[in-house]
């Protein structure tokens, strides 16, 4: 094989499970294609679909496969490579092997889903499916069930998300083998960043370093990484700016292994030997949030209720600098945290560094009791629910200065029983600092995913200031 594998009665566990789990009818998963970046024959890296790789697990383009709920019967769809194709590809292993690899006995021509699900239909039925995310699979949805594309969406199957989510969700061992190794090669990746970077570089520079690393250890990225001394945007993609003494560079930045499972880490690190004294007093109100955080981690709680904790050390923190007043408690149930806090505390990770974000928030971080809050902050909070041995997941507190933020709010009158606008001012031009670790639940707490990165100031000014001799 040209990709690796778990042993195939990984595969054959997952889809009986699958199976058995009370849906009647086709159990539909497509596999994703080769797709042109600027034009058809020149493609974007192939990213297999992570439901395909989880229950099939082949790495390979212009699949999807069919498990009949009803009969246990598994079909893989896809079609044996021509000579036309052999040309250009050299050999391959055949479908037939890769089905027989995962446990799957059967194989069809590609086509042949659209008969099969036809007919299905024919004799009423039901076909479940998942929300395609890539235009070309809701496009070959809405031609096999003979609806409008548009209708796709609405036509997804709850059940199969949900017993899908009820099983990607607890993480095996063998795949934390692999999100070890992830967040391992990201750990690697940021510490380069932290001692690549010199005053004078551009931020691209130190991005090319963060990349190397990820492929130098036959991984890839499992997200476009940010490196920027603009860390108050939360997702900043621009790495034009030169860095400078007296700034810091926040880096966050993930790897995915070769069997696609994925790290997320972020630091924050100045761009000269040391932090100045009043970074280094919010780089530790961040730290004080993200242990705090940590301390609450186990099965049970509500990672809400740990967002909220963070939340609120933030404004304790915020309040020892002046910038802040009034009941902390009171102040994040109103939502005035998010002046420096504005999107959540982490996320589920594992083959999607978002993990199963395509099957829907609501059904991954939330529950039919516990929903999503709408109000600015909050509502970017992916993981509400409460936690459960075997769940990984992102740890990310930040603080972040956005100075338009600053002057809406304050035009606005906004919160000025929580916030002290008057001593805002002197950081406006702070930028943001976050730090992020990947963790598992266990039984009895958590552990943390790959290994330690330098984290307390002294840690990270030490790293610095040996790469800067
Ligand atoms: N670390 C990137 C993200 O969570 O979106």
């Amino acid at each position: 094989m040209q990709f690796r594998l778990f042993e195939s009665a990984i595969y054959t566990n997952r889809r009986n499970v699958l199976q058995k789990n009370s849906l009647t009818g086709l159990i539909v998963l497509l596999g994703n294609d080769e797709t042109g970046m600027n034009y058809k024959d020149n493609w974007y890296p192939f990213r297999q679909d992570s439901n395909f790789l989880y229950y099939f697990g082949i790495n390979m383009a212009s699949l999807a496969a069919v498990i009949d709920a009803d009969s246990g019967e598994e079909i893989i769809f896809g079609n044996e490579l021509t000579i036309e194709d052999i040309v250009w590809t050299g050999s391959l292993p055949s479908l037939v092997d890769m089905a027989t690899a995962v446990g799957v006995s059967k194989t069809q021509p590609y086509n042949n889903i659209e008969i099969l699900i036809r007919k299905a239909m024919a004799s009423g039925r039901k076909i479940h499916f998942i929300p395609p995310y890539r235009t070309e699979n809701k496009i070959k949805m809405s031609q096999w069930l003979q609806v409008a594309v548009n209708a796709i969406d609405q036509m997804v199957s709850v059940p199969l998300i949900k017993t899908i989510i009820s099983q990607r969700s607890y993480k095996e061992n063998c795949e934390l083998v692999e999100m070890d190794k992830a967040t391992i090669i990201s750990a690697d990746m940021h510490l380069a960043a932290m001692r690549f970077a010199k005053p004078g570089m551009k931020e691209y520079e130190v991005m090319a370093k963060v990349k190397e690393v990820a492929y130098a250890q036959n991984g890839s990225l499992s997200f476009h990484p940010i490196v920027t001394i603009h860390g108050e945007t939360l997702h900043n993609v621009y790495s034009g700016n030169t860095i400078k003494e007296g700034q810091m560079i926040l880096c966050d930045a993930g790897a995915a292994n070769d069997m696609h499972y994925a790290g997320d880490l972020t630091c924050t690190f100045p761009v000269g030997k040391k932090f100045t004294s009043i970074q280094k007093e919010v780089y530790e109100i961040v730290l004080q949030a993200h242990y705090s955080s940590l301390a609450m981690l186990r099965p049970g709680v509500l990672f809400k209720d740990v967002y909220l904790n963070a939340a609120e050390k933030i404004v304790e923190g915020m309040q020892l600098l002046g910038v802040m007043k009034g009941d902390a408690s009171e102040a994040v149930a109103a939502g005035a945290h998010a002046m420096f806090f504005q999107c959540g505390l982490g996320h589920m990770i594992g083959l999607d560094v978002h993990d199963m974000e395509d099957l829907g928030e609501p059904y991954v971080g939330y529950t039919d009791t516990l929903k999503k809050s709408t109000q600015f902050g909050m509502k970017s909070l992916r993981l509400g629910r409460a936690l459960e041995p075997g769940f990984t997941l992102t740890v990310e507190p930040g603080i972040y200065m956005i100075p338009q933020l600053m002057d809406k709010w304050k035009n606005e009158n906004k919160f000025t029983e929580f916030i002290n606008y008057q001593a805002l001012d002197k950081f406006r031009d702070f930028s943001g600092i976050r730090v992020e670790e990947d963790y598992l639940i266990t039984e009895t707490g958590y552990r943390l995913l790959g290994k330690k990165l330098p984290m307390s100031a002294d840690e990270v000014e030490a790293v610095r200031a040996e790469s800067l001799q």
